[in-house]
C-alpha cells in the first residue's frame, strides 16, 4: 500500500507547543484546519510529538496517555481528528525513553503498535534517544516498522534519527515512509539556511512513498513557542517554505494555526506553491548553480515537463539580480519558455536562454519554467 505517494502534509505540536500538548489543542488545531482552509490546501496530519505520555506504563505494561492532558485517553482525540477528515499522529521512540524523558518503546514495539493501531493512530513519529548501548538505529526501527505493518492498519512512518547512519540510504528498507535528513530546526533564518541548503547531496533518494525529512516548518512562529530563536521575518519564511516545496519535504505546520496571521496562512496555503511539493513525479531538487555574490539556484521536474525554480539571495542586506540559465536544467537556448512566478501566481512572459530577476534580501524567487512548442 502507498501510504505517501506524495510528501506528506500536515502539523507538529513540537515547535511552538513542546510539553502544552492537550486534548483540547489537538482538536482545536483540527478545527483550525478545517476553518482556515489548511485541510482545503491538502494538510491531512495533526500530529502531537513528545510529552503526551504518561511518565510510567500500566501495570500489565501498556503506554498510558498524561491523565491530566488527556483525561479521556487518545482514542476520543483521534475520533475527534477523524471526524473533521483528518489523519492522526502520535510520537514514540526507539530509546528506553523518548527524548523527553517519557518511557520509549525498546523491548515494547509490538505491544505499542497495537495500542497505537487500537486508538486509530495514522501516522508514528519515532525518534532516536536512549538507544541501548551497542544497538544500532537500523534495527531498532526496523523492529517498530515490522510492528505497525502487523498491526494491519496502514500507519505512516516518520524515522526520526536526526540524519544519523544515512537514513535516506536505509528508512525505506526499514518501512519507513520519511526520514529527518538533519538535526532539530529552530525558529531562525540561521537554522533554515544551514538545513535547507546541506540537502544538495540527496536529491536522489527522494520519491514516492519514500522522503528526505529536513524537519518541520517553522513559518509563521514569529519568535514564539518551544523552538522560537529570533523568529523570522516574512520574507524568510517565504523563502523558507519554497525551498521546503522544491525538496520535495513533507510539509508539517510548526506554528499555532489557531491564530495565523494572514501572511502565514498566505504563505502555507500558496495552492501552486504546495502543487509543486505535491507533484506526482516526486522529485526533489537539486542544486543548478551557486554563487557567493547571488546565492543559489535550485531546481525540481514536474510531471508535465515543467521545471519549478527558486533563486535564493542569501545576502540579508541587499537585494541581488540571481542569473538563471534555461541551460543549466537541459533546456536549449533557442527554445522559448512561459516563466511564472509561482507567489505573484502570474506568468513574467515567455523567455530565452535566461531570466535574472531581483531577489530581495534573503528572498526568493519561485517560479516555474514551462518550454513552449
Ligand atoms: C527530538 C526530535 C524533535 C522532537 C523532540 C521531542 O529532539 O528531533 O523533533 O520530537 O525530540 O522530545
Amino acid at each position: 500500500m502507498v501510504i505517501a505517494p506524495t510528501p506528506p502534509m500536515g502539523w507538529n505540536s513540537w515547535n511552538t507547543f513542546g510539553g502544552e500538548i492537550c486534548a483540547d489543542l489537538v482538536k482545536e488545531t483540527a478545527d483550525a484546519f478545517v476553518r482556515e482552509g489548511l485541510r482545503e490546501a491538502g494538510y491531512r496530519y495533526v500530529v502531537m510529538d513528545d510529552l503526551w505520555e504518561n511518565p510510567e506504563r500500566a501495570p500489565d505494561g501498556r503506554l498510558l496517555p498524561d491523565p491530566a492532558k488527556f483525561p479521556d485517553g487518545i482514542g476520543p482525540v483521534a475520533d475527534a481528528v477523524h471526524e473533521r477528515g483528518l489523519k492522526f499522529g502520535i510520537y514514540s521512540c526507539v530509546g528506553t525513553l523518548t527524548c523527553a524523558g517519557m518511557p520509549g518503546s525498546y523491548g515494547h514495539e509490538e505491544e505499542d503498535a497495537r495500542t497505537f493501531a487500537a486508538w486509530g493512530v495514522d501516522f508514528l513519529k519515532y525518534d532516536n534517544c536512549y538507544r541501548p548501548e551497542g544497538v544500532e538505529s537500523r534495527t531498532l526501527y526496523l523492529r517498530m516498522g515490522q510492528a505497525l505493518r502487523a498491526t494491519g492498519r496502514p500507519i505512516l512512518f516518520s524515522l526520526c534519527n536526526w540524519g544519523q547512519n544515512e537514513p535516506w540510504k536505509w528508512g525505506a528498507s526499514v518501512g519507513g515512509h520519511m526520514w529527518r535528513t538533519t538535526g532539530d530546526i529552530v525558529d531562525s533564518w540561521e537554522s533554515i539556511e544551514r538545513i535547507g541548503f546541506s540537502q544538495a547531496d540527496l536529491h536522489s533518494y527522494a520519491g514516492p512513498n519514500r522522503w528526505n525529512d529536513p524537519d518541520m516548518l517553522v513559518v509563521g512562529m514569529y519568535g514564539k513557542g518551544n523552538v522560537a530563536q529570533g523568529g523570522c521575518t516574512d520574507v524568510e519564511y517565504r523563502t523558507h517554505f519554497s525551498l521546503w516545496c522544491l525538496l520535495a519535504a513533507p510539509l508539517m505546520i510548526g506554528c499555532d494555526v489557531r491564530k495565523m496571521t494572514p501572511a502565514t496562512k498566505a504563505i502555507l496555503t500558496n495552492p501552486e506553491a504546495i502543487a509543486v511539493n505535491q507533484d506526482p513525479l516526486g522529485r526533489q531538487a537539486c542544486r543548478v548553480g551557486e554563487s557567493w555574490l547571488w546565492g543559489e539556484a535550485w531546481a525540481k521536474p514536474l510531471a508535465n515537463g515543467s521545471v519549478a525554480v527558486g533563486l535564493f539571495n542569501r545576502d540579508g542586506e541587499h537585494a541581488r539580480r540571481v542569473p538563471f540559465a534555461f541551460e543549466s536544467v537541459g533546456i536549449h537556448d533557442r527554445r522559448s519558455c512561459v516563466v511564472r512566478d509561482v507567489w505573484a501566481r502570474e506568468d513574467v512572459g515567455a523567455m530565452r536562454a535566461g531570466y535574472t530577476p531581483l531577489v530581495e534580501p534573503h528572498g526568493c524567487a519561485f517560479l516555474t519554467l514551462t518550454p513552449e512548442g
